[in-house]
């Protein structure tokens, strides 16, 4: 089984944590991270884990932009999407929101089968190294999914 973690990042933030779920992965399945504007071929990824920070209340361009560009390739596919942002200071509202609003917007744009979505909390300066439990607990809940749905 092949997983492929897809991103962008303006700050480094979900490229920290795109690795984070490498490392998860990697004890478990074959992983290959991708910037989403280096992607070649998703032929051989049986897993497309997507992500993007959010900035002024969007994912980024590139993400959306690569998402609608590769609905061919991502039809049948099963599709993991995750957003990085400050949302989720807010408590449960904030959370509720940014599933409507942010991750919301990644998953009307796939056209494959969503088995799992994620709101991650970043950050502006210092690393929340206390997301990296986060990460790896929703990778760990994401391969197990995968396994007793394939
Ligand atoms: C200019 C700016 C705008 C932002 N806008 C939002 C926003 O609308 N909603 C939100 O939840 N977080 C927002 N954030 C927080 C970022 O999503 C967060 O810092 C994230 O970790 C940045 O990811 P990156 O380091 O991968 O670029 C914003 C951050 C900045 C600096």
């Amino acid at each position: 089984m092949k997983v492929c973690v897809i991103y962008d990042t303006k700050k480094g933030s979900t490229e920290m944590i795109a690795n984070w779920m490498r490392e998860s992965i990697e004890r478990k399945a074959e992983v290959r991270m991708m910037h989403v504007t280096k992607v070649d071929s998703l032929k051989d990824c049986d897993l497309v884990v997507i992500g993007s920070p959010i900035y002024y209340e969007r994912p980024l361009k590139s993400v959306l932009k690569f998402l609608e560009q590769r609905q061919n390739e991502l039809k049948g596919k099963k599709v993991a999407v995750f957003v990085v942002c400050m949302a989720g200071i807010f408590g449960h509202a904030g959370k509720t929101y940014a599933e409507k609003r942010y991750v919301g917007a990644l998953i009307k744009r796939v056209p494959g089968k969503i088995i799992g979505t994620a709101i991650i909390r970043g950050w502006i300066r210092k690393p929340d190294f206390s997301q990296k439990v986060v990460v790896q607990k929703w990778i760990k809940e994401l391969l197990k999914n995968l396994e007793v749905k394939s």
